[in-house]
C-alpha cells in the first residue's frame, strides 16, 4: 500500500501562532498542509484568502493544498496560484464548464482537484477523474471544521475510488469532514489516501501526537497512549 496522505486542515489551527501550529504538524510527520478557502456565498462562512495560502508557503516545503469552497473558482486561479498553491481544487457544483477550469490550473503550473458536496451525486465527477490530480470527498457540508462525518460517505469514497483505481494515473483519492482516529481505518480501506483533518489534528496543540495516533489507527494498531 502507497503511504497514506495526512493533510492537517488549519482552519481549526490556532492563528495566533499559525507558524508554531504548521511546525508542529511538519514534526509530526503529515504530508500536507490543506487551506480551506470560503467565500460566504457558496458556503455561509469566510475564511482566508491569497495571502494565507502565501504565509504557508513560506512556512514549509510540504504541498499547499488549497480547496477552493466558493462560486467564482475561474477568478480565483490565477491569485491562489501565484500565491504558492500546489493543488487548487474546485467544486462541481458551481462550474459550467469543468474542464476549461481545471484546464486553466494546469496551465499555471498547478495540479488541479474537483470534490463534490455530500448530496451531489458521484456521477458529478465521473467524467473528470481522469483529468484531475485530486478528488475531494466531502464528508460534511462545507462551511465550517468541527462537524460529524457523514456515513455514507465511505460508499461513496469506494465507488470514486474503484473508478479512479482503472487509470494509469489515478489521483488522490481525498476525504474531508470529520475525518478522526476512528474512522481513518474504514476511510482507507474504502479508498481514500489523502485524509484531510482539523479538529481532530489541532485540538490541544498536541498535533505530533494526534498525527501519530492516526497512523496508528490507519496501521491498525492499538494506540498506548
Ligand atoms: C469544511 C472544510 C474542512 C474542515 C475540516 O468545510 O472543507 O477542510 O477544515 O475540519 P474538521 O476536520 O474539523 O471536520
Ligand atoms: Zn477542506
Amino acid at each position: 500500500m502507497n503511504k497514506i496522505r495526512i493533510a492537517p486542515s488549519i482552519l481549526a489551527s490556532d492563528l495566533s501562532c499559525l507558524g508554531d501550529e504548521i511546525a508542529r504538524v511538519i514534526d509530526g510527520g503529515c504530508d500536507a498542509i490543506h487551506v480551506d478557502i470560503m467565500d460566504g456565498h457558496f458556503v455561509p462562512n469566510l475564511s482566508f484568502g491569497p495571502a494565507i495560502v502565501n504565509t504557508v508557503r513560506k512556512l514549509t516545503d510540504l504541498p499547499v493544498d488549497v480547496h477552493l469552497m466558493v462560486d467564482n473558482p475561474l477568478d480565483m486561479i490565477e491569485p491562489f496560484a501565484e500565491a504558492g498553491s500546489d493543488f487548487l481544487t474546485v467544486h462541481v457544483e458551481v462550474l459550467d464548464d469543468v474542464s476549461s477550469v481545471l484546464g486553466k490550473i494546469t496551465d499555471m503550473g498547478v495540479s488541479p482537484g474537483i470534490s463534490l458536496r455530500p448530496d451531489t451525486p458521484v456521477e458529478a465527477v465521473a467524467g473528470y477523474i481522469e483529468l484531475v490530480d485530486i478528488v475531494l470527498v466531502m464528508s460534511v457540508y462545507p462551511g465550517f471544521g468541527g462537524q460529524a462525518f457523514i456515513e455514507d460517505s465511505y460508499a461513496r469514497i469506494r465507488r470514486i475510488a474503484e473508478a479512479a483505481a482503472k487509470l494509469t494515473q489515478p489521483p488522490f483519492i481525498s476525504v474531508d469532514g470529520g475525518v478522526d482516529m476512528d474512522n481513518v481505518r474504514l476511510l482507507v480501506q474504502a479508498g481514500a489516501n489523502h485524509l484531510v483533518a482539523g479538529t481532530s489534528i489541532f485540538s490541544g496543540h498536541k498535533e505530533v501526537e494526534n498525527i501519530r495516533r492516526m497512523r496508528n489507527a490507519i496501521e491498525g494498531m492499538k494506540d498506548e497512549g
